[in-house]
């Protein structure tokens, strides 16, 4: 099996209480890369982002900190925080698209300043030894943005680049670049790593394909809509173990038990489990009424009634 399979950032879902749940139930994934740490002007990481990358709640994980920013000063401070917990790698965030981040010149927001991302990356190398690894997208606003940075990041021992094959301005919708992700391997020697829309074994193969000279793949949504995916994906098979809804249900429970512990009252609890369904269902094909139910539950006994029906 020649290639490495990462579980992409998602802010909000795949904490440390995801990540262990799912691998304990279903695997596949050898890297987990963790949603970004944000510094608010100060070099102060929050009990949140703390918690969620402390080695004894992510035992036994490959788990590799994001942090997003445009501040050399920031980038070294967290990098020497994460070193300190015994991690190696950081990843540098230049793909986020949401306006409240790109207008203030983060994530993808960075990607029409090249100047600003060779000085960073200057200053950080030469006053700290972690490796640096990038997520990226196209560009914020056109596709060739990227071809301005990928010769500057040529001079940096990056160890590598991710690409989601669209440009910030696209979100997360609206048709994948392959064109534009085919000329970013011819324009670099850093090892490239692609991530956008795997959802199905299908659709991973027909990637492979296109790209073979791609080892390595990062899931995100795929992941939560189907977390047997990276699992058969290694496996090459589209077929689902028998035990499926069982083990769905098991990781289900676990989860739920999780976030029951660490939020307080049922609304919150139920408005988190609703956000995963909103990705599970894709799992459950016609049972839309369900989630409409999941989302009206006002306590944990009729959340729980709803998620039986689904998974019965
Ligand atoms: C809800 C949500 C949260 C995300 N949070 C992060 C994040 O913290 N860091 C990051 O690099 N990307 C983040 N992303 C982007 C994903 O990691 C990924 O690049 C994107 O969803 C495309 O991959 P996919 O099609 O496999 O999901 C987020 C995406 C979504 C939808």
């Amino acid at each position: 099996m020649g290639f490495k399979l990462f579980s992409s950032p998602l802010q909000g879902f795949t904490d440390f209480r995801f990540r262990n749940a799912f691998n304990k139930y279903f695997g596949g994934i050898d890297t987990f890369y963790a949603p970004y740490i944000r510094l608010n002007g100060i070099h102060e990481i929050k009990p949140a982002y703390k918690r969620d990358i402390l080695p004894i709640n992510n035992n036994g994980l490959e788990v590799v900190p994001q942090i997003m920013t445009n501040n050399a000063d920031e980038f070294i401070y967290v990098a020497k925080y994460v070193q300190e917990l015994g991690y190696k790698e950081l990843n540098w965030n230049l793909g986020c698209p949401y306006p409240m981040v790109t207008k203030r010149g983060l994530g993808s927001g960075l990607l029409n300043d090249p100047v600003k991302i060779n000085s960073i990356l200057k200053k950080v190398y030469i006053e700290c030894d972690i490796t640096i690894s990038i997520k990226m997208r196209l560009g914020y606003d056109k596709s060739e943005e990227i071809f301005q940075i990928l010769p500057i990041l040529q001079a940096f021992p990056v160890k590598s680049i991710i690409i989601h094959p669209r440009t910030g301005k696209q979100l997360y919708k609206g048709e994948l670049d392959l064109d534009s992700f085919q000329r970013c391997i011819d324009y670099t020697t850093h090892t490239i790593c692609y991530n956008g829309d795997i959802t199905t074994v299908a659709q991973f193969n027909a990637l492979a394909e296109r790209f073979p000279m791609i080892n390595h793949w990062m899931i995100g949504r795929g992941i939560i809509a189907d977390p047997f995916l990276p699992g058969m994906i290694k496996n090459n098979t589209s077929t689902y173990p028998e035990n499926r809804k069982i083990t769905f249900s098991m990781f289900h429970d676990t989860l739920l038990n999780e976030y029951s512990q660490a939020l307080s009252g049922p609304a919150h609890i139920i408005m988190k489990m609703f956000h995963f369904w909103e990705y599970f269902i894709n799992s459950f094909p016609n049972s839309q009424k369900g989630l409409k139910k999941i989302k009206k539950a006002k306590s944990i006994n009729a959340y729980e009634d709803a998620v039986r029906e689904i998974l019965t």
